[in-house]
């Protein structure tokens, strides 16, 4: 493995080939690959996809980010049977498998990937794509009505869905239902409300329910937890601060969530574990985190705080510019079980694309341009 050894940021170098990487390793079809140079990554994920069009949206690269976001919409247009169905046998009461559900990463021509094993029923990234889509559609001054049967059929899917168990972030624990699964699927949902794009009402109901249930079961001792139940906090939880907005950014829970992260999975480098526990690739820091908790940082004006987290993400940077999935070999949770996850899949993936698009969003809300 080859161990990158942390060094001055060069941002204007970091800042022009983030912005190749995503570019150019877009599909013709407007999808963007999780990672072009590791096997199982070369497919496009809801959730990495719609980060990495928010950081094109914002970085001069407008046209990339409507391809992406006109993809997921093809997506899941060619789907509404799939989804009518499976809202009608959750009508009728029934259970249906995860197969039925809608799967989270697709081929990079948007067909389901036919894999099985896959920890593919994840109900967040959809969460994550309304609200993308709204960012860049209001950014833009864009028309949204080319995508107002897509986001229909989503919100249809997420009212219906939002309770069920399913895969987190980290594509782990399927018999859970995850603090950061819900804050993505509240954001979303909030976002196309107030944007007039869908029914308001199943919105806000759904959004009420969300809230009680998380008020009820999904917080420990004031903090958002990994989990209903858990007592523990998660790296993904951040996005419900920044940028969901779960919560308020001034109010008690969002600073009690902050606080639980700091202690937890901050390290004092500023790099982020995904949780304590963690053993996949070793279970190191996470650049993709760092710039999660940079942006909270950011829009609560700890200013030197967000600039410290770019500073960290950009000192893991290869010498070609390009930013891995994990600070690799650094301060690992578990070192021995860093093999046997290479003989799997190979390196630590690089360039993460989702990891480079933390990096432009940070930048651009710290006003660090080229
Ligand atoms: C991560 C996911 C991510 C996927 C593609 C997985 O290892 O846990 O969050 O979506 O890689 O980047």
């Amino acid at each position: 493995m080859n161990v990158p050894i942390p060094h001055a940021p060069d941002h204007p170098a970091l800042l022009r080939r983030s912005i190749e990487v995503i570019t150019e390793n877009q599909a013709p079809s407007g999808a963007y690959p999780a990672c072009p140079a590791f096997e199982v990554y070369r497919y496009s994920w809801f959730r990495d996809g719609s980060f990495i069009a928010e950081a094109a949206s914002r970085a001069d690269a407008p046209d990339s980010a409507d391809a992406f976001h006109r993809w997921c919409a093809q997506v899941v247009t060619d789907r509404a049977g799939r989804i009518e169905e499976l809202l009608d046998a959750l009508r009728r009461g029934e259970r249906p498998d995860e197969v039925a559900y809608l799967p989270t990463r697709y081929t990079l021509d948007g067909e389901d990937t036919g894999e099985v094993g896959w920890w593919d029923f994840q109900l967040d990234g959809y969460g994550t794509w309304l609200w993308a889509l709204t960012a860049h559609l209001a950014r833009h001054g864009s028309d949204p009505e080319p995508y107002r049967e897509a986001v229909r059929l989503t919100v249809d899917y997420l009212a219906a869905t939002w309770s069920t168990p399913c895969y987190d972030w980290w594509e782990e624990y399927n018999d859970q239902v995850h603090g950061a699964t819900l804050g993505a699927i509240r954001g979303g949902l909030h976002a196309v409300a107030e944007a007039g794009l869908a029914d308001r009402d199943l919105c806000a109901r759904t959004i009420d329910a969300i809230d009680t249930l998380v008020r009820e079961r999904g917080m420990y001792e004031g903090h958002l937890a990994k989990w209903l139940g858990s007592k523990q906090v998660d790296g993904s939880l951040l996005a419900c601060l920044t940028p969901f907005g779960n919560v308020p950014l001034d109010g008690p829970v969002a600073a009690a969530t902050l606080h639980a992260a700091e202690l937890d999975i901050v390290q004092p480098d500023g790099g982020v574990y995904r949780y304590l526990g963690d053993t996949f690739y070793g279970g190191g820091q996470w650049p993709v985190l760092t710039g999660f908790l940079g942006w909270h940082y950011a829009r609560i004006g700890r200013t030197a705080d967000a600039r410290r987290a770019l500073d960290w993400i950009a000192s893991y940077a290869t010498e070609d510019h390009l930013l891995p999935e994990q600070a690799p070999g650094v301060r690992l949770q578990a070192p021995r079980r860093l093999t046997e996850w290479e003989e799997r899949w190979g390196d630590n993936a690089t360039p993460l694309l989702w990891s480079h698009a933390m990096y432009l969003i940070l930048a651009d809300e710290l006003g660090v341009s080229l």
